[in-house]
């Protein structure tokens, strides 16, 4: 064996030794309680057939996109489909990236440059780590929601200065608190990025997010909303102003440098938008996520506080996390544990993720048979 293949065979022996070795599986149909799939549109039959009417304007029509946007990959369609999203949300302009990842690492690597500073909340997802990572900007992170550690890192900072946060954060479900983060960036001239990847289809008017719900929209220099979750598709848009639009297709590599979405997957995004415009779910999901609240109220279940439709149970090692969700998974619960280093060692736990199409019986199952399992 060579020296590449020994490197590779003792990190993956490492981590099976720990129990956290990562792998594909494609698991039987069980009560969906994991996929980011909060409203149903991933397998919405409205969502079909509403895409595959919009797509039958589409004059010419192909079937890949056939090279990057600065190139053949152009289409009216997709320009069209970004200031129509960019008015939902009462953004000057949006951006199309083909995922939330590359939506991330281009923003942010190519905005913060050397002699600048990223202050990021210690929770952000990777996509955005990665993307200050690949900058050559300072980069300082405060604890989770932290205002005061958040303004002593701002008042050291230099340069162009730049703030990562989640509206919603992905692992905890909890809210960052953006009134007050955005009256922080005021007053030391920052610019406050936001991230709605969770937010999207949950809060707001119409589901457009919590920026909105707050009325912050001119306050906040980015949002990057992801079309992965709620949405049920796939890609993501950066909404900012014309300039910023003007300087990702520019400067932003994982936006020049890709193949871009073909045109099916922006009329399925779309056609995702027409129906968030058509009826606001927010009062339905609400429901879901209050009677999961209150069902595990009073019990001694470890959980971080959260209205959002991710919810936790926590665990503090690997072995209980894993057996837990295998426990609930035989049960024909589809729950995942969420395991270092996706999160901090130490904080393991049930990612629930509630949906639209959770029967309140469904629901009450899921409640009983967490009340089943064993807690310290
Ligand atoms: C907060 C956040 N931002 C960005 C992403 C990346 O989005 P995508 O899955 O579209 O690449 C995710 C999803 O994993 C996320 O949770």
């Amino acid at each position: 064996m060579n020296k590449a293949e020994e490197f590779i065979q003792s990190r993956l022996q490492q981590r099976a030794e720990k129990g956290i070795l990562r792998i594909l599986s494609s698991k039987p149909l069980l009560v969906d309680f994991s996929s980011n799939d909060y409203l149903g549109f991933a397998r919405s039959a409205e969502l079909k057939t509403i895409s595959a009417a919009t797509l039958t304007q589409i004059t010419d029509y192909k079937n890949g996109a056939t090279g990057s946007r600065l190139l053949n990959g152009n289409h009216i369609f997709t320009e069209e489909t970004e200031q129509a999203i960019a008015n939902f949300h009462h953004a000057e302009a949006g951006l199309i990236f083909n995922s939330g990842y590359d939506a991330n690492i281009g923003l942010i690597s190519s905005l913060a440059q050397r002699g600048d500073t990223i202050i990021a909340d210690e929770l952000i997802h990777a996509s955005l780590i990665d993307g200050a990572r690949l900058s050559h900007a300072n980069r300082y992170t405060f604890k989770h929601n932290d205002l005061n550690e958040l303004e002593a890192k701002l008042r050291v900072s230099k340069g162009n200065v730049y703030i990562l946060i989640e509206s919603i954060y992905s692992m905890d479900g909890d809210f960052a608190p953006i009134t007050e983060i955005s009256k922080l960036c005021k007053q030391y001239q920052a610019n406050l990025i936001v991230d709605e990847a969770h937010a999207l289809g949950i809060f707001g008017s119409q589901g457009s997010g919590v920026v909105q719900m707050l009325g912050l929209e001119q306050d906040i220099f980015a949002r990057i909303v992801t079309f992965g979750k709620a949405l049920g598709c796939h890609g993501a848009i950066v909404l900012g102003s014309k300039n910023l639009r003007n300087y990702l297709i520019n400067f932003a590599r994982s936006f020049i440098y890709t193949t871009a979405a073909p045109i099916h997957s922006i009329t399925t995004i779309n056609s995702a938008y027409q129906m968030l415009i058509k009826t606001d779910y927010t009062k339905q999901i609400e429901h879901k996520i209050r009677l999961y609240k209150s069902l595990l109220k009073d019990t001694a279940i470890p959980t971080i506080e959260s209205t959002s439709t991710i919810q936790t149970v926590l665990y503090n090692n690997v072995n209980d996390a894993k057996l837990a969700a295998q426990t609930l998974q035989s049960k024909g619960l589809d729950v995942r544990a969420i395991l270092s280093p996706t999160v901090a060692k130490g904080k393991e736990r049930l990612r629930i993720c509630l949906h639209l199409f959770n029967s309140d019986q469904e629901i009450e199952m899921l409640v009983n048979e967490l009340k089943k399992l064993k807690y310290e």
